[in-house]
């Protein structure tokens, strides 16, 4: 039946009849807050290309994790910034790499402990090349190794779930990761820690920010010989598939917005829970907007993270993370 019987407009007449029909809900538990945690005490860092975004010492990402907490945020997902690096990463596994202080820093608060505590396993942070993976550099260029790569993740994983991890997220994009940090923390008594998978991670341009956050921009070339190629969607599926075979309990799907049709074909595909990451791209340049007064923060803040959410994203790892839990409160 069409008009005039049917009036579509009749369940959008009043703020609580469109509560009642909404399809898509965001909640605070929905997200997840990124920290990126530097050596020393007090310090907080801003990341220019990053408005609200800092470096933080592990008492001050302590603090901030109690904030994310209160707001009823879902979890956190953790970054390092070593003291040092060197060509192999070794911050990366260290018993007291910064990763692994924060972590116990972050079990000890009363407040914070209740978080989901996600530990990104990669070695871009850690190495003095700023690749994500052991480098084989010969007269006429440069690779990064898969195979010699997958046991340093196997080792960097295990340590931190020893450290206090409950859920460690490969971000690395090697083949073969996800088996080989099963079977690491399997052996490390590590049998009841989930991996999530960042199964299909795009080589992105939105990923330019970060870089800065984290330190870890690649000191040449780029990750295109490790990350997905844009034009690839049944490749995303492949990678989802062997993921979910090598014992990913859950993926991570990024980035976010130039990619939902990845996340809802994610979504169709498999059951496994789905988490989307809103890069830092994707925030710096709506925070670029906000500065400028060309968007609305609060409703642009929020309907980017629905969008998201609608796509087939059951949790989103977002910059915007407190904001917009304070919005939803
Ligand atoms: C580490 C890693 C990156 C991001 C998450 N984990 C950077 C990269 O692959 O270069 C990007 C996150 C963001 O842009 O917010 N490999």
């Amino acid at each position: 039946m069409a008009f005039p019987q049917t009036r579509m407009r009749r369940l959008r007449r009043s703020d609580s009849m469109r509560a009642l029909v909404r399809e898509t809900t965001l909640e605070p538990g929905d997200l997840i807050h990124p920290i990126f945690i530097c050596p020393g005490q007090g310090v907080r860092k801003p990341i220019g290309s990053m408005p609200g975004v800092f470096n933080l010492s592990v008492d001050e990402a302590v603090r901030d994790a109690e904030e994310a907490a209160s707001l009823g945020i879902g979890g956190l997902l953790l970054f390092g910034l070593p003291e040092s690096k060197d060509e192999q990463g070794s911050g990366a596994w260290d018993e007291n790499g910064i990763v692994q202080q924060g972590l116990r820093a972050l079990k000890q608060s009363a407040a914070a402990k209740n978080l989901v505590l996600i530990a990104d396993v990669c070695l871009c942070e850690y190495t003095s090349h700023g690749h994500c993976g052991i480098l084989d550099e010969t007269s006429d260029g440069w690779t990064v190794k898969n195979d010699p790569t997958l046991d340093l993740l196997a080792r960097t994983a295990a340590s931190l779930a020893l450290a206090g991890a409950d859920i460690v997220a490969p971000s690395d994009m090697m083949d073969g990761r996800v088996a080989a940090i099963r079977t690491a923390l399997d052996a490390a008594h590590s049998e009841d820690t989930p991996i999530l998978s960042y199964a299909s991670k795009f080589a992105s341009a939105f990923y330019g920010p970060f870089r800065e956050a984290a330190d870890s921009a690649p000191q040449f070339g780029d990750r295109r010989s490790y990350q997905m190629d844009g034009g690839n969607l049944r490749e995303a599926m492949r990678e989802i598939d062997l993921d979910l075979e090598e014992g990913a309990d859950m993926i991570l799907m990024k980035p976010a917005m130039p990619y939902l049709d990845v996340i809802r074909a994610a979504r169709q595909r498999v059951d496994v829970p789905i988490g989307a990451y809103q890069v830092s791209g994707e925030y710096s340049m709506l925070q670029a907007a906000f500065e400028k007064g060309w968007l609305d923060r609060d409703r642009a803040t929020l309907e980017s993270l629905l969008g998201i959410r609608r796509a087939g994203a059951d949790f989103i790892v977002t910059y915007f993370a407190k904001d917009a839990a304070r919005l939803l409160a």
